[in-house]
């Protein structure tokens, strides 16, 4: 999709971090923008930075592991600007701790907002976008985490695992049909952003997360990680040459390569940390 400017583009998880670096950055390609997020106060002060420079945006409280929160995103979208062209389903949360030690309803929370919220956008947008006959193009936000497993995330790694291949998927399902949409499955590298404190999103009744050390890691390597401002100029730059695999950090190729390699070459994925104790 070449031509951005006066087309609507759909955020999940808007309020912060890399979905608001995105609003930013359609914004300023003169895109109209729906804004969707858990936090409304948050969403609302996004809404507000982006109206003060005179974008045709809404903000709409949004929670992606409700199917119907969904649905009435979409109406309200096609309601308030008639089409839309950019789906992002960005809004994501995150989780540490040993796979077997990561409670059952870690895993749900994880997977109900990592992917099922990402399912939601694709059932309630899709569709529509198809019969408009309008080009489209949805962004799925995975992670590096997506295409390499590192040690004590597995929630989160299976989470974006299974994003990268539901996009692969979906977007040999829409060529297949000669759909006028495209997708990118977004695989950022570490983005200075909230998603180590996502427990402010947890729903009470799955009761709290225990801090783990990779907690501590990944803030402190997250502060030193690339502005999401860039990384929404990166997803525009994506979206216009209909780039497939957007990754943010050249290095993630490297890790993908070695992974490969060990499934080529019937390796063992454990053997580097084996050799170490
Ligand atoms: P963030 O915490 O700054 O932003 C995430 C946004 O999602 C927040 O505004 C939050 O309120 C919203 N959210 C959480 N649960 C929600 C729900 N149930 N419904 C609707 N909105 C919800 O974090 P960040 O980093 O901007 O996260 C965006 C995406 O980027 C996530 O999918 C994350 O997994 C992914 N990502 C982030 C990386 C990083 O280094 N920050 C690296 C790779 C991927």
């Amino acid at each position: 999709m070449e031509e951005l400017a006066g087309h609507v583009a759909v955020i999940t998880g808007a309020a912060s971090g890399i979905g608001r670096g995105m609003a930013r950055a359609f914004a300023a390609e003169g895109m109209r923008v729906v804004l969707a997020d858990i936090e409304p106060e948050s969403l609302e002060t996004v809404r507000k930075e982006l109206a003060t420079d005179s974008a045709e945006v809404i903000a709409v409280p949004t929670d992606v592991s409700q199917a119907d929160d969904l649905d009435a995103l979409a109406d309200r979208a096609y309601q308030e600007f008639g089409a839309v062209h950019v789906v992002c389903n960005n809004a994501g949360v995150f989780s540490s701790g040993l796979t077997w030690e990561q409670t059952l309803d870690d895993w749900r929370w994880v997977l109900g907002v990592n992917v099922m919220g990402i399912v939601h956008g694709i059932h309630s947008f899709v569709p529509r976008m198809i019969e408009s006959g309008e080009p489209g193009h949805v962004v799925n936000t995975a992670s590096g985490a997506g295409l390499v497993s590192l040690p004590g995330t597995a929630s989160y790694n299976v989470s974006k695992h299974a994003v990268v291949t539901l996009s692969e998927t979906m977007a040999q399902e829409l060529a297949a049909r000669d759909a006028n949409i495209r997708v990118s499955v977004l695989c950022p590298g570490a983005i200075d952003t909230r998603i180590t404190q996502s427990e402010r999103n947890r729903p009470r009744a799955l009761g709290s997360t225990r801090k783990t050390r990779t907690d501590e890691r990944l803030s402190e390597m997250l502060q030193a990680g690339m502005d999401p401002d860039q990384v929404g100029r990166i997803v525009v730059e994506g979206i216009r040459c209909d780039r497939f695999y957007i990754l943010t950090h050249e290095d993630l190729r490297k890790g993908v390569e070695l992974r490969m390699r060990t499934i080529l070459d019937d390796g063992d994925p454990a053997a580097h940390r084996r050799r170490r104790s």
